[in-house]
């Protein structure tokens, strides 16, 4: 893939797989010449991905009541919009054995970008979380593999660059979704230059462009974001309210679009992950990534409408 979009032939492909659930990915998007969601490189790789992704958490943990159609209806719209990234955790083995399905189908194997995570204490028991996701997911190489919350890291970490030199993980990174872990966050990436940092920010909290987005744009880092609507409390804060009138300057059309273009404005930022249960959701998610964005006088005009 070259530049900010994907060739026409792969955004058709795309198509076919993913069935027509929507008309037009975007009513501009034609216009622009954007044919599906643009795409950032992974620094110094010349690899691309799409710029937002699904954090799978809820509908995964969902599986157990709701089956899996629902997730697999979301990854759907993700992929209609030419998206790939997938961000898993380790859930019970049943719960991940028909998320795995899912990852495996044959028309969604080998479109998807997935990130596995380890979430455990001790090196042992680290690799057996490994092992279950490559299991599991039907997946011996891993795209990316990440500490989460660096619980353990100092144990882990060793192990996640033997993967890497093995072939079993393609990329490798940490994450925290917390502002009380930044100084953790930055002293890692300063001493380990981990290739993915992946960090918690949205319009309200924005504390990882003070530090962690400049370092990892600095020392090469590809970003993945977590939390662009705090984990769902931002839209209680925007409850009610209506869209300031200039949002469509930037193509704005809904509170959800707000945060996440606040977030893609930024150019440390490889791609924010949303999660949601919701092919609604995941659409409107999606076409954030169609259109302008806030330059950096609008940003501060975006944080003080939130402040106030
Ligand atoms: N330490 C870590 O590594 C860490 C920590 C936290 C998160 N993460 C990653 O980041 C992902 C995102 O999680 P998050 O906590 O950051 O969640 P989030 O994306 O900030 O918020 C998710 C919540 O927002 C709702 N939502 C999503 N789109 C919406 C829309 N357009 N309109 C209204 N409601 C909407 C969802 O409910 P609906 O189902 O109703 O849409 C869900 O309750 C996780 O899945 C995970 O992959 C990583």
């Amino acid at each position: 893939m070259s530049g900010e979009q994907r060739t026409r032939r792969e955004f058709l492909v795309g198509l076919g797989a993913a069935g027509a659930l929507l008309a037009s990915p975007w009513p501009g998007a034609a216009m622009r010449g954007q044919e599906g969601i643009p795409t950032r490189e992974i620094p110094g790789t010349g690899e691309r991905l799409p710029v937002v992704g699904l954090g799978s958490s809820k509908p995964v943990l969902e599986i157990p009541e709701a089956g899996t159609e629902p997730l697999r209806a979301v990854i759907d719209v993700l992929l209609r919009h030419g998206g790939r990234v997938v961000d898993t955790s380790p859930r019970s083995a049943e719960i991940d054995r028909q998320f795995g399905q899912v990852l495996q189908a044959p028309e969604l194997r080998d479109r998807l970008f997935v990130a596995a995570k380890i979430n455990t204490e001790g090196a042992e028991s680290g690799v057996a979380q490994m092992r279950h996701s490559q299991r599991l997911f039907g997946r011996p190489v891993l795209d990316l593999v990440q500490v989460e919350s660096l619980r353990d890291v100092d144990a882990h970490w060793p192990n996640l660059r033997e993967w890497k030199d093995r072939g079993e993980a393609r990329y490798i990174g940490v994450t925290v979704s917390n502002v009380s872990a930044h100084d953790r966050m930055e002293a890692f990436m300063r001493a380990e230059r981990p290739d993915f940092a992946h960090v918690n920010y949205s319009v309200v909290e924005t504390e990882s462009e003070e530090r962690l987005l400049p370092l990892a744009a600095d020392m090469g880092m590809a970003v993945l974001i977590n939390r662009p609507f705090m984990n769902g409390t931002y839209f209680s804060a925007v409850r009610g309210r209506a869209l300031p009138a200039w949002a469509a300057e930037f193509d704005c059309e809904t509170w959800a679009q707000f945060s996440l273009k606040y977030v893609l404005a930024h150019p440390a930022v490889t791609c924010v992950l949303t999660e949601t249960t919701s092919t609604e959701h995941m659409d409107e998610n999606v076409r954030a990534a169609y259109g302008r964005l806030p330059d950096q006088a609008t940003k501060r005009r975006m944080r003080a409408e939130l402040a106030g």
